[in-house]
């Protein structure tokens, strides 16, 4: 199979993330199917979707012919069949809840063609538990959306146990036709990597609410405004970098208190993640023009 082959995108589930992520595909040329348990649901997304497109003819991305045609692209039915019998890759957006995944993941094993993918959007559960009882093992995977999905760039995507490298590369190869960024997963994790990375600050963010350090304002204010401004730029293996952590002395960066070998390892070489050291002032640079912009976009008040 090819990423050619991928004609008809199906989605069941038109909520919160399902018409969004109905939107990605239709926007760049997938006729694509939702399914959802009444008429009634489908009307709501059907003004979602409606309403979205609105937005970005109104922010200038797109044409208000281009968003008719998106529109146009999109049926809506509750008759899951009828998705699946069309279907060449069908993204799952239902209920968070393992036996309603994995009763639809049956039913759509039986009726959709050999070849179809299934891909899940699941936030925490796993393709081992949820995708269990399906034959194709093979055609298995996850790609993991971040509301709102039609506008969020990133989507995670990773392999169940049985899932060959094929199905791994056309489904990022999908991603990539309609202008997402796959974030390619080695392994499958309860909570994959980024709501990990994501519930991590969360976690600490609201215990330290709970002890009292600050409230939930300047919490808020204090991610948005520090780290939080720098994020569109850098994570944290660039931060490492552009920061010049990599440049202290070895003492001061201190491996040897770090417990993990592989993160020792790393650290001890004394190396950037991604800068090349030759070019380290002209990285602050550029970094620091895209910051300028960002200042000036969002906080900057010219009332001197
Ligand atoms: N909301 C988020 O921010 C977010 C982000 C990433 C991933 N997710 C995941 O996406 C999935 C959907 O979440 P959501 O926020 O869109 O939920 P939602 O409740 O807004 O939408 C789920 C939709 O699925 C429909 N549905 C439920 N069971 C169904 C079935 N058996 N067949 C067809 N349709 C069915 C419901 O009627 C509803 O319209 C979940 O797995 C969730 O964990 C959500």
């Amino acid at each position: 199979m090819q990423i050619s082959d991928i004609k008809t995108v199906g989605v069941v589930g038109g909520g919160t993330m399902g018409f969004g992520i109905a939107i990605n595909f239709a926007l760049w040329g997938y006729p694509t199917i939702i399914s959802d348990l009444s008429p009634e649901i489908l009307a709501r997304s059907r003004a979602h979707i409606a309403k979205a497109m609105e937005l970005f003819v109104e922010g200038d991305l797109i044409s208000q012919q281009r968003a008719d045609e998106t529109m146009n692209r999109i049926t809506t039915t509750t008759d899951l069949a009828l998705l699946a019998v069309q279907s060449d890759f069908v993204t799952e957006a239902i209920i968070e809840r393992a036996e309603d995944k994995r009763a639809l993941f049956t039913r759509l094993d039986a009726l959709c063609p050999p070849h179809t993918i299934f891909a899940s959007n699941t936030s925490r559960l796993v393709l081992s538990d949820i995708g269990a009882g399906i034959e194709r093992q093979d055609k298995l995977m996850l790609t993991h959306y971040f509301a709102p999905p039609h506008i969020v760039p990133g989507v995670e995507v990773a392999k169940g146990p049985g899932t060959t490298d094929e199905t791994f590369e056309i489904t990022c190869d999908l991603m990539t036709c309609a202008r997402k960024i796959p974030i390619r997963l080695h392994k499958e994790l309860p909570g994959y990597l980024l709501n990990r990375i994501q519930g991590a600050m969360a976690r600490e963010a609201s215990r330290l609410w709970s002890e009292g350090m600050a409230t939930a304002e300047d919490i808020e204010l204090g991610i948005i405004s520090t780290f939080g401004f720098r994020m569109p730029h850098e994570g944290p293996f660039m931060h490492y970098d552009l920061a010049g952590i990599w440049k202290w002395p070895e003492d001061v960066r201190n491996p040897s208190a770090i417990e993990d070998e592989k993160l020792r390892t790393q650290m001890l070489t004394g190396r950037p993640w991604f800068v090349d050291p030759a070019a380290f002032d002209e990285a602050v640079e550029r970094r620091d023009r895209a910051y300028i912009r960002r200042l000036k976009a969002l906080y900057w008040k010219d009332d001197a």
